[in-house]
């Protein structure tokens, strides 16, 4: 999720899933290849007579790497890079520009990811407006083929590659003709299994995670309103589930704690999981018993409760300011950390406190971010807070006990998309 899943997010959540699949932001494959061009013939004026081999591995990365492409830590797990882009060439050079720094053996920077993943499912009209890209891709499935051929091919055929999708867009009917009737589904549906088929039948792509809304693309709809007003509609992703057994689909879309995930995963036999969007960033802990619950891990290193998360945060955000310069890279890393007590007592007063830490270095102060955050949730938060253990807020959401985080976090972002 752009501004939310960066690298330091997705270190964070790692400290509370070891099993959980990742998404990273979407990164522009257009900036990532110009960058990589920009950086090669720069190499090239300095080293005329370095061969093709000795560029590739020495041309400088860095920038691509910090901006668009590093992994926080070697212990990322799974996690997928999503690339958005609709032309061919680009996203050849983005993937390669992945191989190439997965290949150099850096210690600085990690880059190992599971997959990658062509995004067509943005309806913003910055993205969607520019041409076939994001959501817009849906209507043209023969070129979302082709990308995924050259994600595969740029990737060194080393990466799996997935799509991220809607159920479809507005193109070929208006959502104001829904009224719930089978006929608007039935024709929604084909279009999509043609979709699927069509992009499937390249024999690269065959799992596909599907926001279960369409895409309205007129510009009058604003990206928040393409998240809440078409409605949802499992039922057309159950339906691919039966007819498309070879293939993998995830469902997204409206999923916001664990029980919500699995009611999905008990009505749909063979969905292959659940992707939640909003509902953690809003409130991570929320999916802090994701591994015992949903993977059924025994695992030791699962959290034992937020201040235990915290002080590993913290140590990581102290190795990262090391590495980067604190006042450019604080905020990020502060950042990541504010939901992570949402509607706990106090939880503003905390996040207030974070919002100063964040400016520290600006002025001049340069006290270690690990003292600062542990410091402030010392001050602000409870014991019982801090040490309440993943299964024990579970039960309290099994309980009924959450607020409605999630329209609380929607309606304090500053960010639109
Ligand atoms: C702020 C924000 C940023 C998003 N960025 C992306 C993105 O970069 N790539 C993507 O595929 N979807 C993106 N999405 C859409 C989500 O991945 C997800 O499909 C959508 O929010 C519905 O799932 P949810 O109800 O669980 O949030 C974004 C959503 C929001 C609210």
């Amino acid at each position: 999720m752009m501004d939310y899943t960066d690298r330091h997010f997705r270190h964070l959540i790692r400290l509370l899933s070891k099993q959980t699949l990742l998404y990273t932001e979407m990164v522009s494959a257009n900036a990532v290849a110009h960058e990589r061009q920009f950086h090669q013939t720069h190499y090239r004026q300095q080293h005329p007579e370095a061969c093709l081999d000795t560029m590739l591995q020495n041309y400088n990365i860095d920038y691509i790497a910090t901006r668009f492409l590093a992994q926080g830590t070697a212990q990322e797990g799974p996690s997928i890079l999503q690339l958005g882009g609709s032309d061919p060439d680009l996203l050849y050079q983005a993937a390669q520009a992945v191989s190439e720094l997965s290949q150099r053996s850096y210690s600085d920077y990690h880059c190992n990811y599971t997959a990658l993943n062509l995004n067509c499912g943005c309806p913003s009209p910055k993205v969607a407006g520019k041409g076939c890209f994001g959501a817009a891709l849906m209507d043209d499935p023969v070129l979302v083929r082709d990308l995924c051929h050259a994600l595969y091919e740029g990737g060194q055929q080393q990466y799996p590659v997935t799509v991220k999708c809607r159920i479809g867009t507005d193109t070929k009917r208006s959502w104001k003709d829904d009224n719930n009737n089978n006929n608007y589904d039935e024709a929604l549906y084909q279009d999509l299994c043609h979709f699927i088929e069509t992009v499937a039948a390249g024999g690269i792509v065959q799992e596909f995670t599907i926001h279960a809304r369409i895409a309205v693309l007129t510009k009058s709809f604003s990206p928040a309103d393409n998240r809440k007003i078409p409605p949802l509609k499992y039922h057309l992703i159950q339906r691919l589930v039966q007819d498309y057994p070879h293939l993998r689909f995830i469902l997204n879309g409206g999923i916001e704690s664990i029980p919500q995930v699995q009611d999905q995963l008990h009505r749909v036999p063979g969905l292959r999981g659940v992707m939640v969007g909003r509902a953690f960033c809003a409130d991570p802990w929320r999916f802090s018993g994701a591994d015992a619950l949903l993977y059924h891990s025994n695992d030791t290193e699962v959290p034992l409760h937020r201040w235990h998360i915290l002080q590993q945060y913290a140590q990581y955000a102290d190795a990262q300011e090391q590495q980067y310069d604190p006042t450019t890279i604080r905020r990020f890393l502060i950042k990541a950390v504010t939901g992570l007590f949402a509607g706990e007592p106090n939880s503003k007063k905390y996040r207030i406190a974070l919002d100063e830490i964040a400016g520290l270095p600006k002025k001049g102060i340069h006290t270690p971010v690990s003292e600062l955050l542990l410091e402030a949730a010392t001050k602000h938060l409870s014991e019982e807070t801090l040490f309440r253990s993943p299964l024990e807020s579970y039960e309290l959401q099994t309980q009924g006990q959450n607020k409605d985080l999630v329209q609380e976090w929607q309606a304090d972002r500053q960010v639109i998309l």
